[in-house]
């Protein structure tokens, strides 16, 4: 019987592009798309979570889970360069006190992949001013919601477009070529299209913008743990490819951890397995199961990369998500137990694990893949936005409740 620490944190995490709706002023970077790819369909309504999150959370803690992770916008709050929105901001506060009401720790990100037009006009993240424009914006926010928020994530895994270029899934031209894209959300007819160059961010500068992030965030209001999280696959090297598997390690993730030695956690977000080979990534062999996303099923990942990451970054891990896209929803179960039993095993070495946060609360836009990637613990009607919890959300809760495996 595996028991976790008084006090874990246990959830379940959203991105506001993927589930509010209406996000017409954002840009998309990065994420699992090839540059100047075409979006499956838009995001258009998503989940209507930026209005129905009362609704959301009230289930959320009825399930019986203590913890939500849930992204504020960017392009929301500042939607053009130096104005600041008082009402997206109040949304915000909002959100964030009815978690509160409700006995939910409240985790929030300040950037999950989008950013607003100007930002992506500007250069994005290679422009000049970068760095100081997203200061200022997680200065802005943390002085109108700091004093509430016991954690935040200043970025969600900026590494991914390093990890895809290096696994050869996305082209590494794709840097020179930029990856800034709209999905057309809030415009069904508008075609998504590429929206001007946006080259994949170095760990350079992802490092100075999250370095003077913290800064602002650390002078208050508030005193929230505060670390970004990094897209940890679990990566194997098959025979022969040793080396490679090696540099892959170090230019996507290692490199990364090292950042995070100065934070108060990083979050571990994995899903799955990659094997390398001496020419790169070998392909899941037949036979063996995988998710929606085409992913091997591979539960064990999660335990290998909080020990990656525990004992690289020598700082509490967060995991801030893992979970599986899949219309079986025993098969999300039986993946969930796997991964907690080795985060429980974790534990039991001693690793410093301070939650779970399940990916992800509500079926969503899966970016590029579109709504037909179910990752949720609750479904969405997709006409009527009624939310139907999935047996799994329960079992969640369940093993919430109880802090300990059945
Ligand atoms: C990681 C990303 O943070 C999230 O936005 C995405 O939906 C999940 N992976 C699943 O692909």
């Amino acid at each position: 019987m595996s028991t976790f620490p008084d006090g874990f944190l246990w959830g379940a995490a959203t991105a506001a592009h993927q589930v509010e709706g209406g996000n017409v002023n954002a840009d998309l970077w990065a994420a699992e798309w090839a540059p100047n790819s075409h979006f499956a369909e838009p995001s258009g309504d998503a989940c209507d979570h930026y209005h129905r999150y009362p609704e959301d959370i009230a289930i959320l803690a009825d399930l019986g889970l203590n913890a939500y992770r849930f992204g504020v916008e960017w392009a929301r709050i500042e939607p053009e360069e130096g104005y600041f929105s008082r009402a997206a901001l109040d949304h915000y506060r909002r959100m964030v006190g009815t978690c509160l009401d409700h006995g939910v720790t409240p985790v929030v990100t300040y950037n999950h992949f989008t950013a607003p037009r100007w930002f992506a006009a500007a250069g994005g993240w290679s422009g000049a001013a970068a760095v100081d424009r997203f200061a200022r914006y997680a200065a802005r926010v943390t002085e109108h919601i700091g004093d509430l928020v016991p954690w935040i994530c200043t970025f969600n895994e900026p590494n991914v477009v390093s990890m895809m270029v290096h696994l050869g899934l996305v082209p590494a031209a794709a840097r020179e070529d930029g990856l800034g894209l709209s999905d057309g959300a809030g415009a069904p007819a508008e075609r998504p299209r590429a929206t001007g160059s946006w080259p994949a961010p170095s760990v350079e500068v992802m490092a100075a913008a999250h370095r003077k992030a913290v800064e602002a965030i650390k002078s208050g209001p508030g005193d929230a743990a505060v670390g970004w999280t990094l897209a940890l696959i679990d990566l194997q090297p098959a025979d022969g490819g040793e080396d490679r598997c090696a540099a892959v390690r170090q230019a996507t993730e290692l490199d990364w951890l090292d950042v995070s030695r100065d934070d108060d956690f990083v979050g571990v977000q994995t899903y799955t397995r990659e094997r390398i080979g001496p020419a790169g990534l070998l392909p899941v062999p037949d036979g063996v199961p995988t998710t929606q996303t085409g992913w091997e099923v591979y539960p064990r990942a999660l335990g290998h990369a909080v020990r990656l990451a525990a004992g690289h970054a020598q700082v509490p891990i967060l995991v801030t998500e893992n979970g599986m896209a899949t219309a079986d929803d025993d098969a999300r179960v039986a993946y969930t137990a796997g991964a907690l039993e080795g985060l429980a095993a974790c534990l039991a070495d001693g690793v410093d694990v301070r939650g779970y946060l399940h990916w992800t609360l509500l079926d969503n836009f899966e970016w590029t893949s579109g709504f037909a990637m179910t990752f949720g613990l609750i479904a969405v009607d997709r006409t009527t936005f009624t939310r139907t919890v999935k047996p799994s959300a329960r079992w969640l809760g369940d093993v919430a409740r109880a802090n300990r495996l059945p």
